[in-house]
């Protein structure tokens, strides 16, 4: 039996599903990276690390949730948090003390926060970090590196809707005419553009874009940090995968480089919809609406309502969680399971003598099939010394992605994309299956010369 042939074969009543969804929902799907093809499964439960779909297939999931899942699908720690919580209301339209607690947790555990805000989420963290950054300096202009992810609002969404033909599709051009995209490692055209003094904020996903996939050397943060000083110009970090993933103190705790201010969201929330933005008293203070906060010299604020913001049910959520994560030992954990699955990827890759090789930055895992790309070196991270330094995401082709893809989920794995987010419940027994899996898949494709 092919690849495809055993995909449809055993994923029927997804694509029964999938002839429905597209009747109702644009191109069937509720975000894009759902996007699969053929078809993409229908799942109805998960537990632990394993999903289970309509067609009743059980599969080692790597999605986890966008990454939000550090403790996997349905964690006792969270489903009795959020089970006690919905018992006593989940939206009070009041303060309560769930959110104070859980500002608690974050301002402890996140080195360079002093205050925190919380959002319904990630993309509107960023947001809310760019309107911080800009009314603090007075500048408009917003710098962000090429293919970083920070959402899809209207600041830092500008890449993604602009087309290969330079046409900006649903953005008015005014709006992206204020945003600099530039190459993470381009050091003079970053150093040129802060020089302008034009600049509120450099962003940046402080692993490098993807959450690691296009790697950043390390001591580029160092220079983003040294180069927004002298220029006046804010650093933000964007964490909402890093953050309480990298490290139980995120990426920043790792590095010791801090930025002016951080968004969260995923883990934060404790895998509920939410996130955050922390950094210095006197940036999130700008919020404040008590004269005595001193929000900004003239007296002017910035304004922030949210129907949601830090809502009960995800403070709850968010607070068992972070508590939970304090020790480090769920990152620990999540970390060794990305490991291991890395090492085993790249001895699969090796024996099966295809091109291609799997990178990492702890739980975060990145896979190229089909391109040349030397293998991690002892951290199992990019080989910076051996495969230099990338403008772009090295990329696995359509041709060989989706068979890849299509027959790992029949040998009952899922990813992201091409990558993987290990949780803290991935055990050594369930990553060595990946891993077989994973073998398997490579062999289907050797089979049918796809690779
Ligand atoms: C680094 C980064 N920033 C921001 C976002 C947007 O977060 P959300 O999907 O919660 O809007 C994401 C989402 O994956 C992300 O990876």
């Amino acid at each position: 039996m092919t690849i495809d042939e055993r995909f449809l074969e055993t994923h029927a009543g997804s694509a029964a599903l999938h002839a429905e969804a597209a009747r109702l929902l644009p191109g069937g799907i509720t975000h894009d990276i759902r996007h699969f093809e053929p078809f993409p499964i229908y799942v109805e439960r998960a537990a632990g690390c394993r999903k289970w779909d309509v067609d009743g297939n059980e599969i080692i999931d790597f999605v986890m949730g966008h990454g939000a899942l550090l403790y996997g699908h349905a964690h006792p720690l969270l489903v009795d948090a959020v089970t006690a919580q919905i018992q006593r209301g989940t939206h009070y339209g009041a303060s309560h003390p769930g959110e104070v607690e859980w500002a608690r947790l974050v301002v402890e555990l996140v080195p360079s926060a002093e205050k925190v805000r919380f959002v319904g989420s990630g993309t509107e963290a960023t947001m809310m970090a760019a309107r911080l950054a800009r009314s603090a300096t007075g500048r408009t202009k917003l710098l962000k590196l090429r293919e970083h992810f920070h959402g899809w609002n209207d600041s830092w969404g500008v890449e993604l809707v602009t087309q290969p033909s330079g046409e900006l599709v649903g953005l008015p051009r005014e709006l992206a005419e204020v945003v600099t995209v530039v190459d993470q490692h381009d050091e003079a055209a970053i150093e040129a553009e802060l020089a302008t003094g034009e600049y509120a904020a450099l962003i940046c996903e402080p692993g490098g874009a993807h959450w690691g996939a296009l790697p950043l050397e390390p001591a580029m943060l160092g220079a983003y940090r040294s180069m927004t000083e002298s220029t006046g110009t804010l650093l933000i970090f964007d964490e909402v995968v890093t953050g309480f993933r990298a490290s139980e103190h995120c990426y920043q705790g790792l590095t010791g480089v801090m930025p002016d201010l951080t968004t969260l969201a995923k883990i934060v929330a404790g895998g509920l919809p939410g996130g955050a933005v922390a950094g210095r008293a006197a940036l999130l203070d700008q919020i404040a609406i008590t004269p005595s906060a001193a929000p900004r010299p003239d007296g002017t604020r910035v304004l922030h309502p949210g129907t949601f913001n830090a809502n009960p049910l995800t403070a709850a959520a968010g607070v068992a969680a972070l508590r939970g994560l304090q020790d480090g030992a769920p990152v620990q954990a999540a970390t060794a399971a990305g490991e291991r699955l890395c090492r085993g990827w790249n001895e699969a890759i090796r024996s099966a003598e295809a091109p291609g090789a799997a990178y990492c930055q702890g739980s975060m895992v990145h896979l190229v099939l089909g391109e040349d790309v030397p293998p991690p070196g002892d951290g199992l991270g990019w080989n910076f010394a051996a495969a230099g330094r990338r403008l772009t995401t090295p990329r696995t082709r359509p041709a060989i992605e989706w068979p890849f893809r299509r027959a790992l989920l029949s040998h009952g794995v899922d990813l992201m994309g091409m990558g993987a987010l290990a949780s803290a419940v991935h055990s050594d027994g369930d990553v060595d299956q990946a891993i077989e899996a994973f073998s398997g898949a490579l062999g289907d494709l050797r089979r049918e010369s796809i690779l």
